[in-house]
């Protein structure tokens, strides 16, 4: 009597008690970032393709970040920075580096440029708007949303993993973590990407990864004193010029 007692109060716990293992609001486990690469390059060819594509997204970020006082001046209506002037310039940029580009890769370029500039285009009442100091733009709020562009037609991810990320789209994956974790350890000498082959569902891709380093520039944001807030409330990283602060995350479908 007591042991069926005891079993009934059992399965009564058991069926009221809530399943401890659900965390509500988790990432579900598995899957991939992408699972439909649209473009896809010879193997052959995607160590160059990621190398290039890594390049080409710094140099844009580097032509952006040129702008950034002009961006946060309230004084300024119109900032000049149109899409068409802003891929002019990333076309000169990169010029000398697509010299030897395949065909492939030049056609990849061109969707490039046209994804970022679809960025810069769709940003121009935010960036124009006078009267406002800070309006939210940033080298990486493009290329976040730049990768959401050339992603969507072309099924290549690049991502900028952050090493105490801003964005929610900036977690790194357990490939970048471990990138991340790599450089942090290895120290300011250390620039080598760390690639790999993987397969993401029946896809075969290649992983570059590369470090992102600070400058004097980005330390009212990145730097010291750590865990003080930055002009934006977010707290600082208390890092240093040189310093790694994410990785420039390259993802290619690989053909054959
Ligand atoms: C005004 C403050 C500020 C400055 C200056 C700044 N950042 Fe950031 N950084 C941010 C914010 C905010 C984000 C999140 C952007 C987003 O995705 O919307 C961010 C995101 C990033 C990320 C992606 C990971 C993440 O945290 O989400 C990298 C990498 C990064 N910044 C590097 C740099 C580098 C390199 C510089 C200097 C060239 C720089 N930042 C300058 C505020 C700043």
């Amino acid at each position: 009597m007591i042991a069926r007692i005891a079993a009934l109060a059992a399965l009564f716990l058991l069926t009221t008690l809530p399943a401890a293992a659900e965390q509500i609001g988790a990432r579900a486990k598995g899957g991939f970032a992408e699972s439909f690469f649209m473009e896809k390059v010879p193997r052959a060819e995607a160590r160059a393709t990621a190398e290039k594509l890594a390049k080409g997204v710094i140099a844009a970020r580097m032509i952006i970040f040129a702008y950034a006082g002009k961006f946060v001046d309230p004084a300024l209506g119109d900032k000049g920075f149109s899409g068409e002037v802003f891929e002019n310039q990333w076309r000169s940029a990169v010029e000398s580096d697509l010299i030897d580009a395949t065909p492939s890769q030049k056609r990849l370029f061109e969707k490039l440029f046209w994804a970022g500039r679809q960025v810069i285009d769709n940003n121009q009442e935010r960036l124009n708007t006078k009267g406002v100091g800070w309006k939210n733009f940033l080298p990486a709020k493009w290329e976040r949303e730049m990768g959401q562009v050339f992603a969507a037609r072309t099924g290549i991810v690049i991502k900028q993993p952050g090493r105490a990320y801003r964005s929610p789209m900036n977690v790194p994956d357990d490939t970048e973590r471990n990138a991340l974790e790599h450089y942090v350890k290895a120290g300011h000498a250390e620039n080598k990407p760390l690639t790999s082959y993987a397969k993401w569902g029946k896809q075969d891709v290649y992983r570059h990864m590369e470090p992102i380093r600070l400058i004097p520039a980005c330390l009212g944001c990145h730097g010291k004193p750590k865990g003080e807030p930055d002009m934006l409330g977010f707290e600082k990283d208390g890092l240093e010029a040189g310093d790694i602060i994410g990785v420039m995350s390259v993802t290619i479908g690989v053909s054959d």
